[in-house]
């Protein structure tokens, strides 16, 4: 099928370069002219594992192209999908500027545009915003009818970061929200070839399916963490505890880790969303709430045990990881942040090392030190915090804490082999 996708951020760009795979041909769209050129290249804007040489590979057999011509796109097109940001407003309900616009553009196309077109949102929205913004935006502008002369569909996306083209071509499920039978075929057919169930619904149960899936997975990693914090004060790793919780199959042993708070462009900012739903629809969201003071609290955590072993005003303390999680260079919501930013507050001076995310840090705290290996940040330090379990931290050995003014290592993740380093201690463990 011809695929059009508006917006070239994680999700997009991921799910355009993953349909152009699976043999279909795709236009992406967006309105960052330097972003195009490098997509155009070859040269993924983001880090993400297999899609610079599955994006490179579509290029070259001419089934993938970038443009800001969102006309062309959507007139040679079959399907075209929203997937822009829908950022977070001060008081923290979804900001839906983008997916306004673009569903009024979208619209004055398709007046144009002879023949049926389906148009998918895969953009994170609140129960209600495909069919009153983007289906009414549409109508109003193209005088077409949804249903009739133009089809609609929510398909949320599931992608975790650093695992995206992985997700999106073995996914544990699509869910298909469909205004009426010929918009969910047209883009189940787009599944054909995908070995996964294929869940129909209507369009707000897809909606909030989304928010759901994510506010259960939060919900989950603060569970752990409150346990992990008791664990912790009796001597217990928390580990352990889930390594048999988890053998439960109504439990399920993923997202039990507990650490330093969960990040990311998703779970802090969906849970937030449909917290402030849930306010205006009048049911307090208490058990959401909670999950995500519980998250706040857990992010500095690693601060306030350092502090418990010493006074970090102008001490050196090294922090190892700052991306949101392991394989991505994503920072957005990242425990890091918070930590740097009270470990400097406090006083304390701050050498960094991330394998991918040290440039986008730099946007947040440009005059703090940026190391270029692990051992670079420990060297000198009086304390050490892991923020991030990336794989390389594993190989770390006492050696390599050695030269350290003192042996003050804690971490927020399981990322050091405790066969390798010794006398470190962990945030639940
Ligand atoms: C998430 C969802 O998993 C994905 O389905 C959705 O579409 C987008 O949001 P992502 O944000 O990429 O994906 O990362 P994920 O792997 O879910 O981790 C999110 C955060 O939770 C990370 O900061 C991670 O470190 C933390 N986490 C995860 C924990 O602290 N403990 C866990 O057990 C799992």
């Amino acid at each position: 099928m011809n695929v059009s996708i508006v917006g070239t951020g994680y999700v997009g760009l991921s799910t355009g370069v993953g349909f152009s795979v699976k043999g279909n041909k795709v236009i992406c769209v967006d309105i960052l002219e330097d972003k195009l050129n490098r997509i155009n290249r070859g040269d993924s804007p983001i880090y993400e594992p297999g899609l610079e040489e599955k994006l490179k590979d579509s290029l070259s057999r001419g089934l993938f192209k970038a443009t800001t011509d969102l006309e062309k796109a959507v007139m040679f097109t079959d399907v075209t999908f929203v997937s822009v940001g829908t950022p977070s407003k001060e008081d923290g309900s979804i900001d839906l500027k983008f997916i306004e616009e673009v569903s009024r553009q979208i619209g004055r196309i398709l007046k144009k545009k002879e023949g049926y077109h389906v148009v998918v949102v895969k953009s994170t929205v609140v129960p209600g915003t495909t069919e009153d913004v983007v289906l009414r935006n549409i109508e109003k502008e193209s005088g077409k009818k949804a249903g009739e002369h133009f089809g609609i569909c929510m398909n949320p996306e599931f992608l975790r970061e650093g695992r995206a083209m992985e997700d999106f071509l073995k996914p544990d499920r699509i869910v298909i929200g469909e205004l009426d039978k010929r918009s969910g075929d047209t883009v189940a057919k787009l599944y054909d070839n995908f070995d996964t169930k294929i869940l129909r619904t209507n369009i707000k149960v897809a909606e909030m399916i989304k928010y759901t899936a994510n506010s259960f997975l939060a919900t989950k990693i603060s569970f752990s963490n409150e346990i992990g914090n008791m664990c912790k004060k009796m001597g217990i790793d928390v580990y352990d505890v889930m390594a048999g919780v988890g053998l439960d199959k109504r439990i399920s042993p993923l997202f039990l880790w507990a650490g330093a708070g969960f990040g990311g462009s998703c779970f802090p900012k969906d849970v937030q969303a449909l917290v402030s739903k849930a306010k205006t629809l009048g049911t307090d969201p208490h058990l959401l709430e909670k999950t995500l003071s519980v998250n706040q609290r857990q992010k500095t955590m690693l601060v306030d045990m350092l502090e418990n072993r010493m006074d970090v005003k102008g001490k050196r303390v090294a922090v190892l990881g700052l991306a949101f999680k392991p394989g991505s260079d994503d920072v957005r919501e990242a425990p890091s942040i918070e930590i740097i930013r009270k470990l400097k507050e406090k006083g304390a001076s701050v050498v960094v090392y991330d394998p991918k995310a040290a440039g986008n840090m730099k946007m947040f705290f440009p005059n703090i030190a940026y190391a270029q290996t692990s051992r670079d940040a420990i060297n000198g330090a009086d304390a050490c915090l892991i923020v991030t379990e990336w794989s390389e931290f594993r190989n770390l050995t006492d050696y390599d804490f050695s030269k350290m003014k003192e042996k003050v290592i804690i971490e927020g993740r399981k990322a050091l082999d405790p066969n390798k380093v010794h006398g470190f201690e962990g945030i639940c463990w």
